[in-house]
């Protein structure tokens, strides 16, 4: 797969050297972590990332562990209620256990380098993005038997022109990897990249290719039963392993591939979660297709930007795509079961949308996608206060000053008049303000 990267530093050429990818120019080894290539512009600072999340769920797992055994020394408990607790500490601990050892990949050097501050801020994991985000993605691809894969299979195959036989797929967003494969079978594509930034679901899913087995306690949302409190599932897959999928660790914010690379991008249930206006990851993903390559999408238009005006609907969308050069041949909508366990009382369904766009011509050469604004980056900038800061400014202020007033002696009269002298309100506002600020913490 070398031979289609670009360093995602400088965009020019990498190389192999011992089994690891590499830049001469920026003098970057990109390690590999459970034999994947850790394609990253600050490989350690990403790596610091995915190690402090995993810690986080390591100490959540226990937290959570510790809390029911508090629970369970309550005297009033039906047997019930005690033997459902067990079962979800039992769960708890043994996911804590399996994640410690199954994620120990990410720990490749006693000794880390430090990483240099300005250059960790290049590059930053969402905050969305957790080891935890994904567990039902997990469960969908590797054990239940919903049919859940089958469908949106079938919905994609359907957007297909006949004989349709990449040459090289990438997949945006793999992650357990069961559509990848799926797709990568039924097309026989010569080579499928998976490219993902969660190590949980690459680790697993380059591990079930290998026919290797795992398990893992699917906790469901709403069991209703006993017996669906906490399910322990085998993550396998009984076909034959699978040939030419390659696994790649990177951001495809910026999508290190090489100009016109590419026959086809696929993006599952993917468009919408990535932090960046739909309109440059089109004018990214028609970089690197190669002319007349086909974009292949699949998912909903859940769009969750902080600007309104990057929400797109499918006309919106439609349009975007032919500004950036492709040409759609097939779309369609379906509604679809998503993420439902069969052990849960609760599921959903979703509206998705296929479609199959053709590049037609050249797109605008998109800039660096940073995650995080000049004045975060750059020291020297003054900061900004968009609409969403000034309002945080405001609330904290107001927050410092009622939190200030509580050293166990004041009352929420007294600190209603403080509050209504100090911003000209009534006293019948200030109450408002106090009270709803004092519920808010009392119940966080
Ligand atoms: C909604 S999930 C869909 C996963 C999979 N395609 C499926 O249908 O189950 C979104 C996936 O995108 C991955 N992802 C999020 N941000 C990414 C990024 N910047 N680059 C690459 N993958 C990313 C997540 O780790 C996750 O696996």
């Amino acid at each position: 797969m070398t031979e289609l990267l670009d360093c995602p530093k400088c965009r020019k050429a990498i190389s192999e050297d011992k089994g690891s990818l590499k830049c001469s120019n920026c003098k970057i080894t990109f390690p590999n972590i459970h034999g994947i290539p850790w394609l990253f512009r600050s490989p350690e600072s990403i790596l610091i990332q995915w190690q402090a999340r995993t810690t986080k769920l390591l100490q959540m797992c226990l937290v959570q562990s510790a809390q029911i055994e508090q629970e369970l020394l309550k005297v009033d408990l039906l047997s019930e209620t005690k033997d459902r607790l067990k079962t979800l500490k039992k769960a708890i601990l043994e996911n804590e256990k399996f994640l410690q050892e199954f994620l120990a990949d990410l720990w490749p050097d006693k000794n880390p380098k430090t990483v240099n501050f300005a250059v960790a801020l290049e590059e930053k994991v969402g905050a969305t993005q957790t080891l935890e985000s994904y567990f039902n993605n997990i469960f969908r691809d590797w054990s239940w038997d919903s049919g859940e894969n089958e469908k949106a299979l079938k919905c994609v195959s359907e957007i297909l022109p006949k004989n349709f036989r990449p040459k090289t797929m990438v997949v945006l967003g793999s992650g357990a990897g069961r559509l990848t494969y799926d797709l990568h079978n039924k097309l026989k594509c010569e080579h499928t990249i998976a490219v993902d930034i969660n190590p949980l679901l690459m680790f697993l899913f380059k591990d079930i290719m290998a026919g290797e087995v795992h398990q893992l306690w699917e906790i469901p949302i709403s069991p209703m039963k006993l017996e669906n409190v906490a399910k322990k599932q085998n993550l396998k897959f009984s076909k034959p392993t699978a040939k030419g999928i390659s696994y790649l660790f990177t951001d495809a914010s910026n999508l290190p591939f090489k100009d016109k690379s590419l026959d086809v991008v696929l993006t599952p249930w993917f468009v919408d979660i990535v932090k960046q206006d739909l309109r440059f990851l089109a004018q990214r993903i028609n970089r690197a297709l190669a002319m007349d390559g086909h974009w292949v999408n699949f998912g909903p238009l859940g769009f969750q930007h902080f600007e309104n005006s990057e929400n797109y609907t499918v006309e919106e969308v439609r349009k975007i795509l032919t500004e950036e050069g492709f040409e759609i041949s097939d779309a369609k909508e379906n509604v679809l079961p998503y993420l439902s366990s069969p052990y849960s009382g609760m599921g959903r369904s979703e509206t998705v949308v296929s479609f199959i766009a053709k590049k037609k011509k050249e797109a605008k050469e998109p800039s660096y996608y940073s995650p995080l604004p000049d004045w975060i980056t750059d020291f020297k900038k003054p900061i900004q206060p968009d609409r969403d800061l000034k309002y945080e400014i405001a609330r904290y202020h107001l927050g410092f000053q009622i939190l200030n007033c509580i050293d166990g002696k004041t009352s929420a009269d007294t600190i209603t008049a403080l509050i209504a002298k100090h911003y000209g309100v009534s006293l019948v506002q200030a109450k408002e303000i106090v009270t709803g600020f004092l519920i808010e913490k009392f119940e966080k």
